[in-house]
C-alpha cells in the first residue's frame, strides 16, 4: 500500500473526489496566515521540548525547518498545494519532507481546531494594531484641516435643513471623535481575543502534559481560554471584529455621503482633489466623487460579512464544526476594504479644500441665528416658548419680505417684543451667533480652539508611543 501523504487517509477509503478538494480547502485564503501558523507552530514545539514530550534537538530541526519554511512561503519559492487543505497542513508536510521523522513530531497535543483558533488570534491582533494606525492618520488629517478653519462658519444641518451656524473646525471634528470610538472599540476587541485555545486539541483538552500558560505567555496572550470546548468553537471575536469594521464603514460611508453632497456645485463647500475624482466617458465637464460612493458603497460590503459571519456562528451544534472555516472570508474581506477605504478617506481629506468664500456667499441664507435670537429673549427674561413662538413670527414675518432677521430695524423689532433692545444686533448674523455659544462643546470658535489643542497632543502623543504601549492603551 502506498504510503498516505495526510495521516488521516489512512482511516478513508481511496483519494477524495476533486471537486470535493476543491470545496473543503481552506489554503487560498488562510496561506495569508503562515507567519501566525509558524510562531504558534515554534511555540508549541518548545513547549514540548520544555515537557520532554521531544528532545532538545527534535526542537531545533524543526524551528529551523519552520524558519525556512517562513522564508520559502515569503519570498514566494513554496508551493501551495491545496489538496492539502489547509496552511497548517501545507506547513506541516512542508516540514515532514525537510527534516522528516520530527517532523512528525511537531503536532502532539494539538489539533488543528485549537491551532487555527489560535492563528486567527494572532493575525486580528496585529491586523487590529495596523487599523488603529489607519484610523489614527486619519484623524490626524481631519484635525490638519480643521486647524485652519477654527474662524470660518459654515451651516449646521439637521434633517438636511439649515439649522445652527458652526465653524468648520467643529464640523470636522465631528468625524474625530467617531473615529475615536472606532479607535477605542478596536481597542477593546483586542483585549477580549487575547487569550489562548492552543492546548485545547480537537475539544477535550489532552492526556499529555501540555503547558498551556507557557505558550500563551510566549505568544503574547494576556491569558489562556479556561473551557476546552469553547475554545475550539468560540468565533465571538470574529463577529465583533467585523461588527466594528462595520460601524468605521459606517462612520466613513456618512462622511463620503456629506463630502458627495458638499462637493456638488449645488452647495459647493469643498473641493476634492482631481486625483481622488473620474470623469464621465460621455460628459467633457464632468468631476465625479467615484471614490467617495464607493466608500459609501463598501459599507454595505462589510455589513454583508457581519451578517454572514452572524449566519455560520447561529445553529452550530458545540465545539468546532467546519462551518468555522467560512469565518476568515468574511474577517479578511471586512478587514481588507475598510483598510482600503480608510485610506482613501485620509488621502481625499489631507488634499481637500473647503471654499469658504462660497460658503460665507450663502451663509445668512436660512435663518441660522434664529435660534440664538430666541435664546436672546430668554436672557430678557421671556420663557423659552414664548420666545420661539415670537421668532418664528419674524422669521415668517421676514421670509415673506425676502429680508434677514439682522436687517430689521429696532422698531420692527418692538412690534415683536418690547423687550428687544439694540444690543439684538450682537446675536445675529451667523458669525456673530458661533461668538456666542459658551457650552462645552459646542461648534463656536473657542470650544473649536481647544478641541484642536486637545487632539493635537492626544494624537501625537499616540504616535509616538512604543507599540507595546499602544496596544494596552
Ligand atoms: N481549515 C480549517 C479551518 O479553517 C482548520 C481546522 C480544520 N479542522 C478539522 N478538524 N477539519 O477551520
Amino acid at each position: 500500500m502506498a504510503k498516505a501523504e495526510k495521516s488521516w487517509e489512512e482511516r478513508l477509503a481511496g483519494q477524495p473526489d476533486e471537486m470535493t478538494v476543491d470545496f473543503v480547502e481552506s489554503l487560498s485564503m488562510d496561506k495569508r496566515l503562515y507567519k501566525y501558523d509558524i510562531v504558534g507552530s515554534i511555540a508549541h514545539a518548545q513547549m514540548l521540548a520544555e515537557q520532554k514530550l521531544i528532545t532538545r534537538d527534535e526542537f531545533k530541526q524543526i524551528k529551523e525547518g519552520l524558519i525556512e519554511i517562513s522564508q520559502e512561503i515569503a519570498e514566494g519559492k513554496f508551493k501551495f498545494d491545496k489538496t492539502l487543505e489547509d496552511i497548517h497542513m501545507a506547513i506541516e508536510a512542508a516540514l515532514i519532507a525537510k527534516i522528516g521523522e520530527a517532523g512528525k513530531k511537531l503536532h502532539t497535543g494539538r489539533s488543528r481546531n485549537d491551532q487555527v483558533a489560535t492563528d486567527i488570534r494572532l493575525w486580528m491582533r496585529d491586523e487590529i494594531e495596523i487599523l488603529q494606525a489607519k484610523i489614527t492618520l486619519l484623524q490626524k488629517a481631519f484635525v490638519k484641516l480643521a486647524g485652519k478653519h477654527t474662524e470660518d462658519v459654515m451651516p449646521g444641518y439637521t434633517h438636511l435643513q439649515r439649522a445652527q451656524p458652526i465653524v468648520i473646525t467643529s464640523y470636522l471634528l465631528s468625524f474625530v471623535e467617531q473615529f475615536e470610538r472606532d479607535f477605542i472599540r478596536l481597542k477593546n476587541c483586542s483585549t477580549l481575543l487575547n487569550i489562548s485555545p492552543l492546548g485545547c486539541g480537537a475539544v477535550a483538552g489532552s492526556t499529555l502534559p501540555l503547558a498551556r500558560k507557557g505558550t500563551a505567555k510566549q505568544l503574547g496572550f494576556s491569558d489562556i481560554n479556561y473551557n476546552s470546548i469553547d475554545a475550539v468553537g468560540d468565533r465571538d471575536f470574529c463577529a465583533e471584529f467585523i461588527f466594528d469594521c462595520a460601524l468605521i464603514a459606517t462612520h466613513l460611508s456618512r462622511l463620503a455621503e456629506d463630502w458627495i453632497i458638499y462637493s456638488s456645485s449645488e452647495f459647493g463647500f469643498v473641493r476634492i482633489d482631481d486625483s481622488y475624482c473620474t470623469s464621465s466617458s460621455m460628459m467633457p465637464q464632468k468631476r465625479n466623487p467615484d471614490v467617495l460612493e464607493l466608500i459609501r458603497a463598501k459599507a454595505g460590503t462589510v455589513y454583508g460579512s457581519l451578517m454572514a459571519m452572524l449566519t455560520i456562528l447561529k445553529g452550530q451544534p458545540s465545539g468546532y464544526n467546519r462551518d468555522l472555516q467560512e469565518d476568515k472570508i468574511h474577517i479578511f474581506a471586512a478587514s481588507d476594504t475598510v483598510s482600503q477605504s480608510l485610506d482613501m478617506a485620509r488621502a481625499i481629506i489631507a488634499h481637500a479644500k473647503f471654499d469658504t468664500r462660497k460658503i460665507s456667499a450663502g451663509l445668512e441664507e436660512g435663518f441660522l441665528d434664529a435660534t440664538a435670537l430666541a435664546e436672546y429673549l430668554v436672557g430678557k427674561g421671556v420663557a423659552f416658548r414664548e420666545a420661539h413662538g415670537i421668532v418664528g413670527s419674524m422669521v415668517a414675518y421676514c421670509e415673506e419680505a425676502s429680508r434677514k432677521l439682522a436687517e430689521l430695524d429696532l422698531d420692527e423689532f418692538k412690534k415683536y417684543s418690547a423687550l428687544i433692545e439694540p444690543d439684538v444686533y450682537e446675536n445675529l448674523g451667523a458669525a456673530k451667533v458661533v461668538g456666542k455659544y459658551v457650552t462645552e462643546g459646542a461648534a463656536g470658535p473657542k470650544q473649536a480652539k481647544e478641541q484642536i489643542a486637545y487632539w493635537t497632543s492626544e494624537l501625537d502623543a499616540r504616535c509616538s508611543m512604543p507599540d507595546a504601549r499602544r496596544r494596552g492603551k
